[in-house]
């Protein structure tokens, strides 16, 4: 099976024609939002086709076989046994973290991300009404690391009551080793601030980069909720289906309690039938897509290599997106007019992440057709010289 890039275009997707809500235009060379320009693993349509032919969408409860095929996927390709019991759900990623910081936090209550970080943490707790708190990760000529002793000085000075963790880290491509992971988890369990993990990357890893699970990296059941999905790996974002691991019974009931008062208690059935059909079944496309990522990768690398020495690639550990420095080139304020007015290009910019500081910084989407990639480099190079 080979993977098949759909130009997109004409179908109401965000990335390709939704872009003047972000950008106050259409028409740009889409590099940015998170998904895929590559048609689903076959086995995905051939299920949602016989669904599709049933010709009945009434209620449906969750699947045995959907508890079971997420269960062994975990398990397969990241040693975590899972239980059924544990396993929760929610029509996306984004709302099970913002739900969780409306039950496990008050008003006012501190929060912490470690920035640059994907944009909607940093929503989920100002429009939510807590205190942002960020700890900026050390940045060494684009490799990030953890600041350990910053993260837990803020979290003492500001009262930390949740920290929401990016594993693997969405934008700067680092996979956490689980020596970071314990450090960073301990310094929290220490201080009794309660962890969001979202790995939703955990399947976009690459090379001798290894994924481990923070709930496997130690005893972090009883302060901690893990969420994960099929909907970075499969690309099945539109499907809005995600698993909510919760280990603990006194969290497990508080979610579920949350949940009953907001009435969202399941997926949806197109939902559960993708991702069932794409855990059995993906691992072949998603090893096609990932090599194809790797090659893009290694495309804009080189270039800006060649044709933009002072450009800083962050090494791509895991996640398909990959952030550069381009301060050398471009100044923070003029971004905005470079990559669009000279560059006719969407990329998620830097300052999004985080703030002004990293507004030299932009975000590209390499999950799409190495011509794609070439035209976007393309732009960038040619008007930077
Ligand atoms: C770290 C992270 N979490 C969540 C999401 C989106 O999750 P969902 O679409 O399931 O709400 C993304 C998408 O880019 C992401 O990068």
């Amino acid at each position: 099976m080979d993977i098949q890039y759909v130009d997109r275009r004409g179908t109401d997707c965000n990335k390709w024609d939704g872009q003047q809500n972000m950008f106050g235009e259409e028409g740009l060379h889409a590099m940015w939002v998170a998904d895929m320009d590559f048609k689903v693993a076959d086995c995905v349509q051939e299920a949602l086709h016989k669904y599709v032919d049933l010709g009945v969408f009434g209620y449906m409860r969750v699947p045995d076989s959907y508890y079971q095929a997420c269960i062994d996927w975990e398990y397969e390709n990241h040693g975590y046994k899972m239980e059924k019991e544990w396993i929760r759900f929610s029509p996306g990623v984004v709302s099970a973290f913002n739900w969780i910081i409306q039950f496990m936090t008050e008003k006012g209550d501190a929060v912490i991300v470690t920035t640059p970080v994907y944009y909607p943490f940093l929503h989920a707790v100002t429009n939510n009404e807590r205190k942002l708190v960020t700890s900026d990760l050390i940045n060494d000529h684009g490799n990030y690391s953890i600041d350990f002793l910053d993260f837990e000085k803020k979290i003492i000075e500001n009262n930390v009551k949740l920290f929401i963790l990016c594993s693997p880290h969405n934008p700067v491509g680092r996979v956490w080793k689980k020596e970071e992971l314990r450090l960073l988890l301990d310094i929290c369990k220490k201080h009794h601030v309660f962890v969001i993990s979202d790995e939703i990357h955990q399947d976009l890893v690459y090379g001798k980069n290894e994924h481990v699970p923070s709930l496997l990296a130690g005893d972090y059941e009883d302060m901690m909720i893990m969420i994960i999905a099929p909907s970075k790996t499969f690309n099945l974002a539109g499907a809005q289906n995600s698993e909510v691991i919760i280990p603990n019974q006194t969290l497990r009931d508080k979610w579920d309690k949350y949940v009953k008062g907001i009435r969202v208690l399941g997926g949806n059935a197109f939902g559960y039938i993708a991702a069932e059909a794409a855990y059995r079944g993906g691992k072949e496309w998603l090893e096609q897509v990932k090599k194809q990522i790797q090659d893009n990768y290694q495309y804009l690398k080189d270039t800006f290599a060649e044709r933009l020495p002072d450009a800083v690639v962050s090494p791509l550990e895991g996640t398909y997106l990959t952030w550069i420095d381009l301060s050398a080139y471009v100044a923070g304020s003029d971004m905005r007019e470079f990559m669009q007015k000279k560059c006719r290009m969407a990329v998620d910019y830097g300052a999004w992440f985080g703030g002004d500081r990293f507004s030299g910084f932009i975000r590209i989407n390499l999950a799409t057709s190495l011509d794609n990639v070439k035209t976007g480099v393309e732009a960038i190079c040619s008007n930077l010289v």
